[in-house]
C-alpha cells in the first residue's frame, strides 16, 4: 500500500503483516540500541492541526527509531492562522522534501485530499470523526499479544460511536481480521446504518450489564462532549451509571478479558480510576504499542518493498 487513510485500506494479509512487523520492531524497544538504519535518508512530517499527545508522539518515536528525519509541524503558531491552506501547506512541505506526511486534521476526508496533492506516503493519524486506522492497528496488536488471537473474538466497543474515529476504524479492522464486534452505547450515541454499511456484521446492543459475560474484550470509548449539541448531552453522572464501567461492572467480564481505552480518558465518566488501573487495562500498554505498530506502518510505507 503506499497511503493508510482507513481501516479499509488493509486487507487481512497486509494487516498480519503490520501486526508481525510490529512484533519484530517491539525487540527493537528492548535493546541496548533502540534505533535501526532503515529510514535513513527519509523525511517524515508530523503534520497536526488537532491536538495530540500519543499519536503525535509515538509517531515521531516511531520514525526517530528508524533513522529517519522528523518535521514536527503545528497549526498554532504556522502559517494556518495567516489563512493558508491545506493544499499550499502541504505543497511546502513537500519541497522539503517529505516522503511521508502524517496528518491529523478536524475535517472528515482531510487526508484523502491530501494523498491527491502530494507524491509521498499519507498516514491518516484521525480525521474529524471519520476514521484513525493506526489507532485499530496498535488495538488489534495489544488484543493479539494479550489474548494471543483476533479471529472470533468477542469484542464490545462502548460509548459515544457517533463521534469516535476509533470505533470506526476497529470495527472495519476487527470485521476483517474476524472478531465480532458489539457496539454498546446509548441509542443517539449508536449510528446502526453507518456502521451496518462499514461492516454489516457488527451487532448493536443498549445493555452494556447484557454484555460484558460475553466478551473477550471490552474497549471504552471517549464521550467526545465537545462534538456534542444539545440533543444529546448527558451528565458525567447518568452517562455512568448507565454505560460507566466501574469496578463491579468489571468484575462481570470473564476472567480472562482485557480493557482497553485509547485515550484520553474522561475518569470518572466512561471509566473508573479503579478499572483503568487495574491489571485487566491495556491502557499504558496500548501506548508503547503504537509506537511498534507505527514504526512497522512507516517502514512497510517508506522502506519495505512496496516502491
Ligand atoms: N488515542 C489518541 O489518538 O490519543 P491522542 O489524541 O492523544 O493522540
Amino acid at each position: 500500500i503506499r497511503h493508510l487513510l482507513s481501516g479499509a485500506d488493509v486487507d487481512a494479509g497486509t494487516a498480519n503483516r503490520i501486526l508481525d512487523t510490529a512484533a519484530e520492531m517491539a525487540t527493537v524497544a528492548g535493546r541496548e540500541v533502540k534505533k535501526l538504519p532503515a529510514l535513513r535518508g527519509r523525511t517524515v512530517v508530523n503534520l497536526f492541526y488537532e491536538d495530540s499527545t500519543r499519536t503525535r508522539i509515538s509517531f515521531e518515536a516511531a520514525a526517530k527509531r528508524l533513522s529517519a528525519d522528523v518535521i514536527n509541524f503545528s497549526a498554532k503558531g504556522s502559517s494556518v492562522t495567516k489563512g493558508e491552506s491545506l493544499k499550499d501547506t502541504a505543497l511546502t512541505l513537500q519541497a522539503m522534501g517529505a516522503d511521508a506526511v502524517v496528518v491529523r486534521h478536524p475535517a472528515s476526508g482531510a487526508p484523502h485530499r491530501l494523498a491527491e496533492w502530494v507524491d509521498g506516503s499519507v498516514v491518516n493519524a484521525g480525521d474529524g470523526t471519520h476514521e484513525h486506522p493506526t489507532q485499530a492497528l496498535l488495538d488489534a496488536y495489544t488484543m493479539r499479544s494479550r489474548l494471543g488471537r483476533l479471529a472470533g473474538l468477542s469484542v464490545a466497543v462502548v460509548g459515544d460511536v457517533l463521534h469516535s474515529r476509533v470505533a470506526r476504524s476497529n470495527v472495519l479492522l476487527l470485521s476483517t481480521l474476524g472478531a465480532k464486534v458489539t457496539l454498546v452505547g446509548p441509542p443517539p450515541l449508536i449510528p446502526v446504518d453507518i456502521v451496518a454499511a462499514l461492516a454489516p456484521g457488527t451487532a448493536v446492543c443498549y445493555d452494556l450489564d447484557a454484555v460484558l459475560p460475553q466478551s473477550d474484550v471490552v474497549m471504552m470509548l471517549r464521550v467526545q462532549r465537545e462534538r456534542m449539541n444539545d440533543s444529546y448531552f448527558p451528565s458525567a453522572r447518568e452517562y455512568a451509571r448507565r454505560y460507566g464501567l466501574d469496578g463491579t461492572r468489571m468484575r462481570r467480564l470473564p476472567e480472562h478479558a482485557i480493557v482497553m481505552h485509547p485515550g484520553p480518558m474522561n475518569r470518572g465518566m466512561e471509566i473508573t480510576p479503579e478499572v483503568a488501573d487495574s491489571p485487566r487495562s491495556t491502557i499504558v500498554e496500548q501506548v508503547a504499542n503504537g509506537v511498534s505498530v507505527r514504526m512497522a506502518v512507516l517502514y512497510l510505507l517508506l522502506g519495505g518493498n512496496n516502491r
